[in-house]
């Protein structure tokens, strides 16, 4: 089978290797899957990099989220790779127990996406910070693929939505994907938008994905009892926060490590996946593909998301 390989840290452009491997044998308690899409998330590229909190061992196949079909059955399922990456290939293996079905009539590559960016904004939204119909919900990068996925679950919890993106284009889609006001935070310093919009009150969650300035700024237009997700930090640099300004406003600021729940508590990725196919079904949530490409684009499509140059999810199919 064909696979993206990588035998040393570095620049995707550079270490990204297509190779020709054997198909990966299932191990006990996992299936192989012919993959059908695999959803890019911007992590892939820190992984290949050596940048990010999880590192596999060296030669690995980069890729972590997929929607594939079970060779022997055909089922088609959605889910994470076996005990780390190896989407960007032909075949992969996942864990029988953590292959989710694909909701009914859902394409491959929307399936593809339909995981790691839902399951960590509904588990952010509604576990970490207790989503409550009414609240107004700051969604930075909103055009991104976990950002996307964030706006759409806090309208289908009844919430008021108020994005922020990088330029015209981005906040156009973020209103598309049912924002109610949408900030270019590139141009324009979110934080009197937001306080004008909620007539005063501030955001009751704020959903962070970029971290450094963005994340400072979130906290001078947070409502009292706020909960400031931290979801990542793709600004590159890593905020702090003084324990006095927590107390002086009352507000929490939350972290947010969807993979952990893995450990604590496995059964919850089963529940949200039956919620999420409920609000598929229900029309509430959509994912947004803009860019489905050949597996030979891997090394391209990954060095996109690093650019900032993507809107929703981008996939590979092999
Ligand atoms: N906590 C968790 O459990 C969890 C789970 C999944 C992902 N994440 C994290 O969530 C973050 C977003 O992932 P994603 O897959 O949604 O990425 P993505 O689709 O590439 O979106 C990220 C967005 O961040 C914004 N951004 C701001 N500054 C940037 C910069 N210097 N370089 C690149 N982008 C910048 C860009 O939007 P604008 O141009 O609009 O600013 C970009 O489109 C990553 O840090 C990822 O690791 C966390």
């Amino acid at each position: 089978m064909r696979a993206w390989r990588v035998h040393e840290l570095g620049n995707p452009d550079d270490v990204l290797k297509l190779e020709d491997l054997p198909e990966p044998t299932p191990g006990p308690g996992q299936v192989l899957v012919k993959v059908r899409a695999a959803a890019l998330n911007f992590f892939d590229g820190l992984m290949v990099q050596g940048l990010y909190q999880e590192r596999p061992p060296l030669p690995f196949t980069p890729g972590t989220e997929l929607c594939g079909e079970i060779v022997g059955t055909g089922q088609r399922v959605l889910g994470s790779t076996s005990g780390g990456p190896g989407a960007f290939a032909e075949y992969a293996l996942m864990d029988a127990d953590a292959a989710w079905p694909v909701p009914e009539g859902m394409t491959d590559e929307k399936a593809a996406s339909l995981y790691i960016t839902y399951q960590t904004g509904y588990v952010g939204l509604h576990r970490r910070a207790n989503i409550q119909a009414g609240d107004w919900v700051l969604v930075h990068a909103g055009a991104g693929g976990v950002g996307s996925a964030a706006i759409q679950l806090a309208r289908a919890a009844g919430a008021h939505v108020i994005a922020t993106a990088g330029g015209a284009h981005k906040v156009k889609v973020c209103l598309e994907l049912g924002a109610d006001h949408a900030v270019d935070y590139t141009a324009e310093d979110f934080v009197p938008v937001v306080k004008e919009v909620t007539g005063g009150h501030g955001a009751d969650i704020v959903y962070d994905p970029v971290g450094g300035d963005v994340f400072d700024k979130s906290r001078k237009c947070i409502a009292f009892e706020g909960r400031l997700l931290v979801v990542g930090f793709t600004s590159g640099r890593i905020p702090e926060v003084p324990a006095n300004h927590m107390l002086v406003k009352n507000y929490s600021v939350v972290g947010l490590h969807w993979g952990l729940y893995r450990k604590h508590d496995p059964a919850l990725f089963g529940m949200v996946h039956e919620q999420l196919t409920r609000l598929v079904d229900e029309g509430h949530i959509d994912p947004l593909v803009s860019r489905a490409l050949p597996l030979e684009e891997a090394p391209a499509a990954l060095k996109a998301l690093a650019d900032r140059s993507t809107v929703g999810k981008v996939v590979l199919v092999p």
